[in-house]
């Protein structure tokens, strides 16, 4: 306990760097007291420099774990990189990655986050990385979070700590926010949103409810929280999954009359087959679509990357999400594929100097793995985040929906049907969003602030295959104006 004190102390140089006129001996009682005041849970590291990345980091990041159930030793590890433009000012965002299961730094180097993979073939060198110029950081602060527990660097001394589902993970995230606002308080007066892709789309409401509900009871930390943003998110099997039926015949992927057969014998329910015709088409639909890369259909099908496993056709992939084994040396990609970054990504984060550069405690994870989807038990115990939707933005949170136009894991025909769900009045038809001159996408804004888009050409987790267009939408929505 008293160790782990000293080391905690040891990094805490970010409030002893305000002090830096000050005789030591200041900033010695400062940190002391300090530690009287902060959960002892509690450790964080301020990160200067990283293993591939060309002098010192242009901007501020921080890395730490929160304990969130102290009975399993459950602590969720976090990066934080603050606001390049006005960090007192700016949004604070939690961004999580999907999977379920898959890293938060998934986001820093592909999503929204500050740097970029060089994709460059792998020599044996340690990969390169580079700042990204369309990184959300340059107008908000933002949070990438290893959550559930048992993604990134999270972890549990007790493995029942891993037995976690939607709602536990959801509230574990709560905790974390709590803990994580004690902390850091000067962020508490900036507004507060939650965002993210694929599967995180399915928690995210769960969080934005849990923290509405903690706003209600006026708790403490009292956060901001002005509303959530999901890209291309699961949000209910009978809109998400029987979708992709609809979509693979609209683009082309299956024929006139395999469509027909469809819709004649599996009644609307393309998930749970219940007669043989049905099955056979399914299966004849799955062949097809294994053809291609589901989250992209215009990008080449590579290995390690959504890997298809069918237990009953169709239904399985959409459930696989971004379920990756790149630690094993056969899904080694080639460098035209879209999952080469993962690749580098996954002997970057192994090599010993960027785990001492990250400040990862000794002993708690072995090999790093972008995504441990099949590996820790997850319950999916929320079917449908649909009332959670309808919960939130009656309530006056503000919601952003986006979505790939190529995604077929999540298509957009399925999120577009869930929110039409909603009845809710359009304020701004539907019409195409602009950058550069050009159609970015399309959108449509419905009352109760909730704004759907799509991102032109892009895929499942929008964002990573457009980040110039992605940018601009973010931006826009955080700053209220229409896309
Ligand atoms: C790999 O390529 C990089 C960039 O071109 C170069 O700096 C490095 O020396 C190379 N490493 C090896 C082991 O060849
Ligand atoms: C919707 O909000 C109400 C009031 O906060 C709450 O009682 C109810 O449980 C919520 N439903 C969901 C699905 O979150
Ligand atoms: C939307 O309208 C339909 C048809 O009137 C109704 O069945 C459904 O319950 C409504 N949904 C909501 C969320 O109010
Ligand atoms: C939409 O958000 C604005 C703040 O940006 C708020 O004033 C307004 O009441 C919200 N509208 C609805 C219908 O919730």
């Amino acid at each position: 306990m008293f160790l782990g004190l000293l080391t905690m102390g040891a990094h805490r140089t970010r409030q002893c760097s305000l002090l830096q006129l000050q005789p030591l001996r200041t900033c010695i009682l400062f940190l002391l007291l300090l530690l009287l005041l902060l959960p002892c849970s509690a450790s964080s590291s301020v990160i200067t420099h990283l293993p591939g990345f060309h002098g010192r980091l242009r901007f501020y990041l921080e890395t730490g774990y929160v304990s969130v159930d102290e009975e399993t030793g459950t602590e969720l590890f976090y990066y934080f990189v603050e606001s390049e433009r006005s960090p007192s000012t700016d949004p604070v965002i939690l961004w999580l990655t999907g999977g379920p299961l898959c890293s938060g730094f998934t986001a820093l180097v592909f999503e929204v986050g500050p740097m970029n993979f060089v994709l460059a073939p792998y020599n044996g060198s340690l990969p390169r990385l580079v700042n990204n110029q369309y990184s959300w950081t340059k107008i908000a602060s933002i949070i990438f979070l290893d959550t559930p527990v048992g993604s990134g660097f999270s972890y549990a001394r007790d493995p029942k700590g891993y037995n976690v589902g939607d709602i536990s993970s959801s509230l574990q995230v709560v905790t974390f926010l709590k803990k994580w606002f004690n902390d850091h308080p000067s962020y508490l007066s900036n507004h507060f949103y939650v965002g993210g892709s694929s599967y995180a789309g399915k928690v995210i409401p769960l969080i934005a409810q849990y923290i509405s509900e903690g706003i209600e009871q006026r708790q403490q930390p009292l956060i901001k929280l002005k509303g959530y943003m999901v890209g291309s998110p699961l949000t209910d099997p009978k809109y998400d999954r029987n979708s992709i039926i609809p979509y693979a015949h609209g683009v082309g992927i299956i024929s006139d009359q395999l469509y027909e057969a469809a819709v004649a014998n599996c009644k609307g329910d393309y998930v749970n087959p219940t007669n043989e015709i049905c099955a056979n088409v399914l299966n004849a639909v799955d062949n097809l679509m294994s053809e291609l890369d589901n989250g992209d259909i215009l990008l080449d099908k590579c290995a390690g990357r959504l890997i298809p496993k069918p237990i009953n056709g169709v239904s399985s992939r959409a459930l696989l999400e971004e379920y990756s084994r790149l630690s094993e040396p056969t899904a080694r990609p080639t460098i035209n594929c879209f999952s080469y970054r993962f690749y580098l990504l996954n002997i970057w984060m192994n090599d010993k100097a960027t785990r001492d550069a990250l400040k990862i405690k000794k002993g708690t994870v072995g090999v790093w793995t972008r995504c441990n989807t099949e590996v820790f038990p997850y319950a999916r115990d929320v079917p449908s985040t649909i009332q959670y939707h309808l919960n939130l933005t009656t309530r006056g949170y503000r919601a952003l929906v986006f979505c790939g136009d190529h995604d077929l894991m999540v298509p957009f025909l399925g999120t577009q049907a869930w929110i039409r769900s909603l009845n809710f009045t359009i304020i701004d038809d539907w019409r195409a969003w602009h950058l550069d001159g050009q159609a970015a996408g399309f959108t449509v804004m419905y009352d109760n602030n909730l704004t759907f888009a799509t991102l032109k050409g892009s895929g499942h987790a929008p964002i990573s295959y457009k980040p110039k267009q992605g940018f601009a939408m973010g931006q826009r929505w955080l700053d209220r104006k229409p896309l």
